[in-house]
């Protein structure tokens, strides 16, 4: 498990690279590991206003010729079935996954546009959302890269608010593309598959992160919670499948799955870096399966995505609990 995740990972391939990289996360302290290599680090919390108006300040400062290339990394999860989300929760992940990286790329704006209009630009700095650099010999467009998911484009089962964030995220880039193309600035899509990092252990929404209404995260408070921390609420119609819905909702069975990070960073690096990039780049395990998925009827792969989810052992539960019981009597929970 690589300790910063895959924006972490990116920072140092494009570092050994030669580029100047301005890698960001929350907590500085979880920089350190960065900073030892050289890279120059910054504090960033790209839902907080105040916090993006300080990182411009310290880009602008360090790399005052501007950026070549802007990455829009950061996001939070959240696992629970739509009938039981939190609205409040929901909001705060869209506040991150959706608003907080159009915010980053308001403000990083000029910063890029400075880049295009100088025709001189030999790639000299970059910023990880995140992440900032740059920094070869060839004459490259200044960069947006987004990182959607191939979640973007396939539902999962009790995935569906971190799910829909991340389609939002991939159409504000769709229209961003052409947007800026008359500025002379490239707007890229990072549709990622499986890669092995913290993101389900992370799981922000569910431990209550972002705050919330009291589904889900009050849920959390009362019990013990295990270490992904997911809980249907009490009353969840879900409730006779309770033990499945929350195995599921954790996304155990996917934790050791994926590619490493190092392995989707040379990979994605090296079609960033090529002069002449791909508009969307499907990248980590499965990226391809997903990207078939969006050629074959709905039916078919939602077929395959119920066993890998479980929720067909989940709709045997329900349908065995409804036949057994007046339709006036709620749900045993278990
Ligand atoms: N891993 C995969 O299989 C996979 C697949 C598809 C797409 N992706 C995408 O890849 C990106 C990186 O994910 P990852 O797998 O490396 O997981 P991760 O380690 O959990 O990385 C997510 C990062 O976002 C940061 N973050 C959350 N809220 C923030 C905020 N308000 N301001 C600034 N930073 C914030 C987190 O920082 P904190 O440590 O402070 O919470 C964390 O470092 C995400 O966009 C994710 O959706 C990952």
């Amino acid at each position: 498990m690589y300790p910063g995740g895959i924006g972490a990972a990116l920072a140092t391939t494009l570092h050994d690279a030669g580029h100047h990289v301005f890698a960001t996360a929350r907590d500085a302290a979880k920089l350190k590991p960065l900073a030892d290599q050289g890279i120059t680090t910054l504090p960033l919390d790209i839902s907080s206003p105040d916090s993006i108006a300080s990182a411009v300040a310290f880009v602008s400062a360090a790399a005052g010729t501007g950026l070549d290339i802007l990455v829009n990394n950061a996001a939070v999860s959240y696992s629970m079935p739509v009938a039981d989300i939190s609205l409040d929760a929901a909001r705060k992940l869209f506040d991150t996954n959706v608003w907080g990286q159009v915010a980053v790329t308001q403000a990083f704006l000029p910063l890029l546009l400075l880049r295009a209009s100088d025709g001189s630009n030999t790639s000299k700095a970059w910023g990880l959302g995140g992440l900032c650099g740059g920094g070869q010999q060839q004459r490259r467009q200044p960069m947006i890269v987004n990182h959607t998911s191939v979640g973007s484009v396939m539902a999962m089962p009790f995935q569906s608010v971190y799910n829909s964030s991340k389609a939002a995220f991939a159409m504000l880039s769709q229209a961003l593309r052409m947007e800026v193309a008359p500025f002379g600035i490239r707007v890229v899509e990072l549709k990622t598959g499986g890669v092995r990092t913290n993101i389900i252990a992370n799981n922000n929404v569910n431990k209550g992160n972002a705050g919330g209404d009291g589904k889900g995260s009050e849920a959390i408070a009362t019990s013990s919670p295990p270490k992904w921390a997911g809980h249907l609420p009490t009353g969840s119609v879900y409730a006779p499948a309770r033990s499945v819905v929350e195995y599921a909702m954790s996304q155990e069975g996917l934790a050791d799955r994926g590619i490493t990070p190092e392995q989707w960073a040379r990979e994605v690096a090296a079609l960033l870096l090529s002069g002449n990039p791909p508009q969307v780049i499907w990248k980590g395990e499965s990226a391809t399966l997903a990207w078939a998925g969006t050629l074959l009827p709905a039916w078919l792969f939602e077929g395959f995505l119920k066993k890998l989810t479980k929720l067909d052992e989940v709709e045997r539960i329900i349908k065995e609990d409804r036949q057994g019981r007046p339709a006036d009597l709620p749900a045993a929970d278990n």
